[in-house]
């Protein structure tokens, strides 16, 4: 059993288990030749065996203990019609949202689309040694939605005019959007993946009063899923702040990502009968060794006597020296 389950699935407090959110591609230069070359990045994600490749680089490097398939989270708009193109330093863009050309939709045409990806999978297990995991991931419904309907104002905020004009239709599309994550996720188990995170990033944009509609009603509901498929699973409703008390006794699953917000200590007191996974700012790989240790320290010590995967409050960024990830994953292993 690869480590990751043993701490999530046997809550085995004394076994250790290190691997990053975003750990393939972005920041790796042996990701930045293999993209440089290949300028379309949903083909890129649709090649098996280079998207394999890319999964397998951070393991190679720094022997960590699961891999990540290298994917998107914007691939499931794209299995259901939607263009997705990536703009350089600006981030996605998609086609315009037709409700109606959404809602006709059929589940074979999407597998088939996302079939590629399944494939990379299963090449990928096959060249990753049984005691590590491969995680398997989907966009929560919300936060494809915010993409799907463009409704992000700048980097932070919401257009909270597209949403009122939208919410008729805002519970129609998120249970649509279910039922082909569903599928999604089910596939990925299918093709070998044995561990499933669930990214909501943009939860923290949701208004209070629909918290319970956007975010944890439609997490639940794929934990459900996850449990009668007994894959283990992890969710990151990013941004939500206390929140992530509500979100986990209603959720329930196996694991929680803390986002870089949420204080360790007050995790440990108020998230019960879950895994804690992360929370240490991606930020402080930018920072001196001193401070990254420091930061790393205060989660260490915080979960030392309760089962905790060692991972950051979001992903490692771009521009995150390799080096400094080494030394980060050597601080952790010894300390
Ligand atoms: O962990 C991994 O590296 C595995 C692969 C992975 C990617 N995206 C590859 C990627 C994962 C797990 C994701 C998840 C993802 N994608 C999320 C959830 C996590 C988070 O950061 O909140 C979100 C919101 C997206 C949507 C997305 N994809 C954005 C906003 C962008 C552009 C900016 C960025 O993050 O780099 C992408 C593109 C993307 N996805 C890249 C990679 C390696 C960069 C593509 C490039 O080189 O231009």
């Amino acid at each position: 059993m690869s480590t990751l389950k043993k701490v999530l699935v046997d809550k085995n407090k004394s076994c250790k288990s290190i691997w990053f959110m975003r750990q393939a591609g972005r920041y790796l230069p042996e990701f930045k030749k293999i993209r440089s070359e290949n300028q379309n990045f949903i083909k890129l994600c649709l090649d098996s065996k280079l998207s394999s490749e890319i999964t397998l680089q951070p393991i190679k490097r720094f022997n960590l203990d699961s891999a990540i398939i290298f994917s998107d989270i914007l691939m499931t708009p794209y299995a259901l019609g939607q263009e997705v193109k990536f703009i350089k330093n600006q981030g996605p863009e998609l086609s315009k949202f037709n409700l109606e050309k959404f809602l006709d939709n059929n589940e074979r045409r999407f597998s088939e689309k996302l079939n590629p990806v399944y494939k990379s999978i299963e090449v990928t297990r096959k060249n990753l040694s049984r005691d590590k995991s491969l995680i398997a991931f989907v966009g929560a419904p919300w936060t494809l939605l915010v993409y799907m309907l463009n409704f992000k104002k700048n980097k932070n905020d919401l257009d909270l005019n597209k949403l009122y004009k939208n919410n008729i239709h805002i519970k129609k599309i998120l249970d649509k959007l279910i039922k082909f994550l569903y599928i999604h996720i089910k596939n990925q188990i299918s093709a070998g993946a044995d561990v499933v995170q669930i990214f909501d990033s943009w939860a923290g944009l949701i208004p209070h009063k629909n918290i319970k509609d956007y975010c944890f009603i439609p997490n639940a509901k794929l934990i459900e899923l996850c449990k009668k498929e007994k894959i283990p699973n992890i969710c990151f409703p990013k941004g939500i702040k206390k929140k992530y008390q509500e979100f986990n006794r209603i959720v329930k699953s196996d694991g929680i990502n803390l986002d870089y917000e949420i204080d360790p200590t007050w995790a440990k007191n108020n998230l019960k009968n879950v895994v804690i996974q992360g929370g240490l700012d991606p930020k402080v790989l930018l920072k001196s060794e001193k401070e990254m240790f420091k930061g790393a320290t205060k989660y260490i010590e915080a979960f030392k006597d309760i089962p905790y995967i060692f991972n950051l409050g979001h992903g490692l960024l771009p521009e995150t020296d390799p080096d400094r990830v080494r030394k980060l994953i050597e601080f952790y292993r010894n300390y």
